[in-house]
């Protein structure tokens, strides 16, 4: 699928992407080599054919086949390469350049400070390195960001807490000197028997710091629609998440969907995502009932070079071609990227 001159040039805000799910794999090689880290792959064909296929990280429908990774074990493979500040910089640096060439003008990222603490990292390299990414692709760019901190859902809760006030020193927020990296919290990884509510700690002092809170709702797993009545009317003390990533789920429970309105909650959605499992016909129709109730949505790439290097505008294409949206639609679209997003207003103004 092309990408037409009009999603082209459509200034653009992407709030659901995984910094570690844009690692190329050109960079990963490259990384490689400069760290001296073994790849279980003999030539560069081979490692980029690795990419083409992964299984569904739902156990139960996870026919295990030898040889072939689940999603997240893909994603976190490619964490291997990273170790150093400059290889940190380096990976955020490339996608914040690729924003600029996709007129991306601000990106809330996602980042799993645990995927590399857990293998020996300092925790220091990866968010020095992220900051300084964020303040050099301001400067040089023009493409502003702040990170969200992501749990991951499937380590042991204290491990996550711990890792919130390791990185505190980073946040944004009312944290007293606080460098400003990150402005959110978010919760990722395999969402298999880890609902939102086991993490409600960690949400309730990211918010007493003054920092925002979202969370994965991912589309078709096992427990989604209780996920999401936790992420719409549990959490936070019972005031909900701000946002949801994906929460596509809710099109089809009526009562999730009108939490979604009354509380004015938004969803990421990223299509492409659920494309590689769901026919069109069933997915696009889905995507559009949503629009047709109201529920306010945007349109983002999630992990775009593990995704067949689908990235947000040719996340945005497919919306366009198969969801039967109108240009106008499709502005609105972005400008519900610009609503939900969590920049200053002076950085929403110079969008649209
Ligand atoms: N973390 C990074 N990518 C993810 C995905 N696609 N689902 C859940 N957690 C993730
Ligand atoms: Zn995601």
């Amino acid at each position: 699928l092309s990408i037409s001159p009009f999603i082209a040039t459509l200034p653009k805000v992407e709030l659901h992407v995984h910094i570690e799910g844009t690692l190329t794999p050109a960079l990963r090689w490259e990384l490689a080599h400069r760290n001296g880290v073994a790849l279980p792959y003999a030539t560069y064909e081979d490692l980029k054919a690795s990419y083409a296929v992964t299984l569904n990280h739902r156990p139960e429908l996870n026919g295990r086949q030898p040889g072939i990774p689940t999603f997240l074990e893909a994603y976190f493979a490619g964490c291997e390469v990273l170790r150093t500040e400059a290889d940190f910089y380096d990976l955020a640096m490339a996608y914040l350049t690729r924003c600029a060439e996709m007129n991306v003008r601000y990106a809330e990222p996602f980042f799993d400070i645990q995927a590399h603490t857990r293998r020996g990292v300092p925790g220091q390299a990866v968010l020095d390195g992220y900051l300084r990414a964020k303040q050099d692709a301001a400067a040089r760019l023009g493409v502003h960001s702040n990170w969200i901190f992501c749990f991951l859902r499937d380590e042991p809760v204290a491990d996550g807490l711990r890792a919130y006030e390791d990185a505190r020193p980073w946040a944004a927020g009312s944290v007293q000197g606080g460098k400003g990296l990150f402005h959110a919290v978010g919760l990722a990884s395999n969402a298999y028997e880890r609902p939102p509510m086991l993490f409600e700690e960690g949400f309730l002092r990211a918010k007493a710091d003054g920092l925002h809170v979202t969370m994965h709702c991912d589309f078709g797993q096992k427990d989604t629609h209780a996920h999401m009545d936790e992420a719409v009317f549990q959490v936070c003390g019972g005031m909900g998440a701000e946002r949801i990533d994906h929460g596509l789920d809710a099109e089809d429970k009526e009562g999730l969907w009108r939490g979604l309105l009354e509380r004015g909650i938004g969803l990421t959605l990223c299509p492409h995502a659920y494309h590689r499992r769901t026919a069109t016909e069933v997915l696009f129709p889905k995507i559009r009932r949503l629009w047709e109730r109201g529920v306010r949505f945007c349109i983002n790439s999630d992990d775009p070079t593990l995704m067949h290097d689908v990235w947000i505008d040719g996340n945005l294409q497919k919306v366009y071609t198969y969801g039967g949206f109108s240009k106008a639609e499709m502005v609105q679209l972005a400008r519900n990227a610009v609503d939900m997003c969590w920049a200053d207003e002076g950085i929403k103004k110079s969008i649209y």
